[in-house]
């Protein structure tokens, strides 16, 4: 796939994932087989008044490349102004959200750009405008059930300057819970000439194979199927490149992919932060290995790198 004149090999990139995709797990990622990954969700505001926690999202190494910037806003003049602080970083690309649906995001971007195609569009045209390396938007398939309009908004996105379309196969309304829907995504590929990268529900090489085979997009965004699932991207990458099924890890490798990942975590942010954050990592690591129960308290006050070595030590050998 081509991202305007970025070359991107493989079939799938990791999703941004504000709180859980940062570098750790984008490093981590990348190491399985993800073709590219994408920063969790900067506030264009916040970066254009120099918010240095808002920078700091979009830190990324040569470990992670290629990699997107992703931002968020209602401003056609803010999000071009934020474009020279996120150029800072030298993403490879840079991504407007046009899918958030959590409350914080909606008054200020996100979804709520579904519902005023012509504000999105002059907001993609004033970031492309400004901005010296490919912008690409990821959107869901409309606000609700009776304004389905991601065909709409990619015409007007891929008219005003797009080079990749992300289309997640649900609309705002119902936020990540019934399967997502292939025919939108297909209706999208179909409707324009840029790349359209599929997303929703893959979990593994099959859902991969299908959401290929049912929309004919380009390319593949996984979010939840990486969830203490990194190697999900080489799973993938098997079944898509020569068919062949790789299991699940044994309880003992993905324990020890568990902690390499908190290490990373602790080296980054700090023992303190990085210990908190693994908290949730931890719990999706564990999940569906023996003896997952009784260690679910534990994971959830857990205070140091050790505790959890300790308890890797314990379900490796369940
Ligand atoms: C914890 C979490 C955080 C997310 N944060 C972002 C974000 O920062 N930007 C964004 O565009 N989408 C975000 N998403 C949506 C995902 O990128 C993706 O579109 C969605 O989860 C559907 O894909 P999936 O079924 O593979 O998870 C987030 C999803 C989750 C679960």
């Amino acid at each position: 796939m081509k991202i305007g004149n970025l070359e991107i090999s493989g079939y799938a990139g990791l999703a941004p994932m504000a709180g859980v995709a940062d570098r750790a797990f984008r490093e981590l990622c990348m190491g399985y087989g993800a073709a590219y990954c994408v920063c969790e969700m900067a506030s264009a505001k916040a970066l254009s008044m120099g918010d240095r926690k808002s920078a700091q999202l979009m830190y990324m190494t040569g470990a992670e490349r290629p990699c997107g910037a992703q931002i968020f806003g209602n401003s056609p003049e803010t999000m071009a102004q934020s474009v020279s602080e996120v150029l800072k970083f030298s993403p490879d690309f840079i991504d407007i959200n046009m899918g958030c649906p959590a409350p914080k995001v909606l008054a200020t971007g996100g979804a709520s750009l579904m519902k005023n195609i012509s504000l999105a569009e002059d907001i993609v045209k004033a970031v492309c405008e400004v901005s010296s390396v490919p912008v690409t938007v990821k959107m869901r398939s409309g606000w609700d059930n009776e304004h389905i309009n991601a065909v709409e908004l990619a015409e007007k996105c891929e008219k005003a300057g797009a080079a990749a379309i992300t289309v997640h196969g649900r609309t705002k309304a119902q936020m990540y819970t019934p399967p997502a829907d292939m025919g939108i995504i297909r209706a999208v590929k179909q409707a324009v000439s840029i790349p359209v990268i599929g997303n929703g529900d893959i979990t593994d090489g099959m859902s991969a194979a299908r959401m290929l085979e049912e929309t004919g997009c380009d390319f593949l965004l996984v979010g939840r199927g990486a969830l203490g699932r990194p190697w999900i991207f080489s799973q993938i990458n098997a079944y898509l490149g020569h068919e062949s099924v790789i299991p699940e890890p044994p309880a003992s490798e993905r324990m020890r992919v568990m902690l390499c990942h908190i290490q990373k975590l602790c080296e980054y942010k700090g023992e303190y932060i990085g210990i908190r954050e693994a908290r949730k990592h931890a719990a999706w690591y564990v999940r569906g290995t023996r003896g997952a129960a009784a260690v679910r308290s534990e994971i959830s006050n857990l205070e140091s790198i050790e505790q959890l070595a300790e308890i890797a030590y314990r379900l490796s050998s369940c």
